[in-house]
């Protein structure tokens, strides 16, 4: 078979149409995805519980492969309130500058007014459904039931931080929602006044929290033994605590949390 150049270059320009239009970075207008620009990102952020953000450029080749997936997406999740928005940074770059944004596409996930997520998911319409799902669940399970958070502990993957709280005591909760909410992709998190555990773990009506390592006995549990209940401390305490028992030990260690 003899092909001529004026052939190839007309199937090269058919395929190249046609991958155009199937594979575009931009949303169809038809869709329930959103174009945000500087003008209005602030304001939708804040009044959307939970977006999904796209920063992207026409011409990139994963935004292309993206796009339809990313649309299907948007449409089932309207459906939920959970929105999916793009920010085109060829015409938006002072704002994709203030994310510091370096390839494309980049997804974060927003809350609000708090800092946003990086999204760790696949970049498909099913995965991306469902990771989102889950980022709408509430970030923290609340139980009294010691056996559902023993069999929690014992299932996780990850570092699982449980907040103790003596009955009526509740002045560090607000605080453990919002760091749930922002490291809830790398660790679970659990609430209880489950007597047994406001016995064992906790002094003087104090509310703490202790932190169970993925294949470590509930016995190495960390226990926070700070006096200040605010975001900072609580995060420290789950980096540095969430580091296995037996693995770099770096004195560091020591001064921050106590074990029992
Ligand atoms: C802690 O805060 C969450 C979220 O606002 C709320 O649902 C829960 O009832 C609170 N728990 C306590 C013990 O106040």
């Amino acid at each position: 078979m003899q092909l001529n150049l004026k052939t190839i270059t007309a199937v090269l320009a058919t395929l190249s149409l046609v991958s155009a239009d199937d594979n575009s970075a931009i949303a169809s207008p038809d869709s329930a995805v959103v174009k945000l620009t500087q003008d209005t990102f602030e304001q939708y952020i804040k009044s959307n519980p939970l977006v999904l953000a796209e920063f992207f450029a026409p011409w990139c080749g994963h935004c292309k492969r993206l796009g339809p997936e990313f649309s299907s997406a948007a449409d089932k999740l309207a459906e939920k309130d959970i929105k999916l928005a793009q920010i085109d940074c060829t015409e938006e770059r002072d704002l994709c500058a203030d994310f510091g944004i370096r390839g494309y596409p980049t997804l974060k996930v927003f809350r609000g007014e708090g800092e946003p997520s990086d999204y760790q998911g696949q970049r498909e319409a099913n995965a991306i459904y469902n990771y989102m799902l889950k980022q709408a669940s509430p970030p923290v399970t609340s139980t009294e039931d010691s056996a559902e958070i023993l069999e929690v502990v014992s299932d996780a993957a990850d570092p699982v931080i449980v907040q103790v709280l003596p009955s009526g005591v509740t002045k560090n909760n607000e605080t453990f929602y919002d760091v749930a909410n922002s490291l809830r992709d790398s660790y679970t998190f659990i609430s209880t006044s489950n007597a047994d555990y406001v016995k064992k773990y906790t002094k003087k009506s104090n509310p703490t929290y202790v932190l169970f390592r993925p294949e470590e006995s509930a016995d190495d549990a960390s226990v926070y033994s700070g006096k200040e209940f605010d975001e900072e401390h609580l995060k420290e305490f789950i980096e540095v605590e969430s580091k296995p028992l037996f693995g770099e030990i770096n004195g560091y260690h020591y001064q921050v949390g106590q074990r029992i």
